[in-house]
């Protein structure tokens, strides 16, 4: 979390890659939007993350947008050691792992890493993303989790498909 965490509310999502096969990776609150052409996204990683690396040595990563009512995914994911996944149902979808329940999936793979401090920013691009259902995000905001209600609209069946967007190709 970093310091700017009791001022402002921020969207949570999960980092996501596979480690052979077995599921790794951490929750942020740093998450941010980089570049739309070509399509690009950002978040800081302290220096002292364990799950990172491993997330960084896999060929492509995912950003899971956890929604209202997945805190429990977002506190299992934010707890170091190696059984975070215990409990959390994801399953792989084009070798990322996505979590069930999502509201969106981001695929990206690493485009650059930058020292700053206790932490790393990390800009991914975006190889593809799925709006996966109608839903409320889910928000971190004074140490806490929350929503924003009414929030959930737009694309996204409720199927688990999700709808594409459009990216940005250059
Ligand atoms: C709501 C929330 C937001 C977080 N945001 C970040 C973040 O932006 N960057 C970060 O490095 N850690 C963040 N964390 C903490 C990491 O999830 C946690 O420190 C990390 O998973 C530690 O485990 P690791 O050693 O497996 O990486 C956040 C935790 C929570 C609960």
């Amino acid at each position: 979390m970093t310091m700017c965490a009791p001022l402002d509310a921020r969207r949570v999502v999960a980092v996501t890659a596979l480690a052979g096969q077995r599921p790794v990776g951490l929750v942020v609150g740093s998450f941010f939007s980089v570049s739309l052409d070509p399509a690009q996204v950002g978040f800081c990683v302290g220096i002292s993350s364990t799950s990172w690396p491993l997330v960084r040595a896999a060929p492509c990563f995912a950003v899971n947008v956890l929604a209202a009512g997945q805190q429990d995914v977002a506190a299992a994911l934010s707890r170091p050691g190696a059984a975070k996944f215990a409990g959390v149902a994801w399953r792989a979808s084009d070798g990322v792992p996505v979590i069930d329940d999502a509201l969106a999936c981001l695929e990206c793979t690493l485009v650059a890493e930058h020292s700053a401090g206790d932490h790393r920013i990390v800009v991914a691009g975006v190889r593809r993303a799925r709006v996966l259902r109608r839903a409320d995000p889910l928000v971190f905001h004074q140490r806490r989790f929350a929503t924003v209600a009414g929030a959930g609209h737009g694309a996204g069946d409720g199927t688990g498909g999700g709808d594409e967007v459009r990216l940005h190709r250059r």
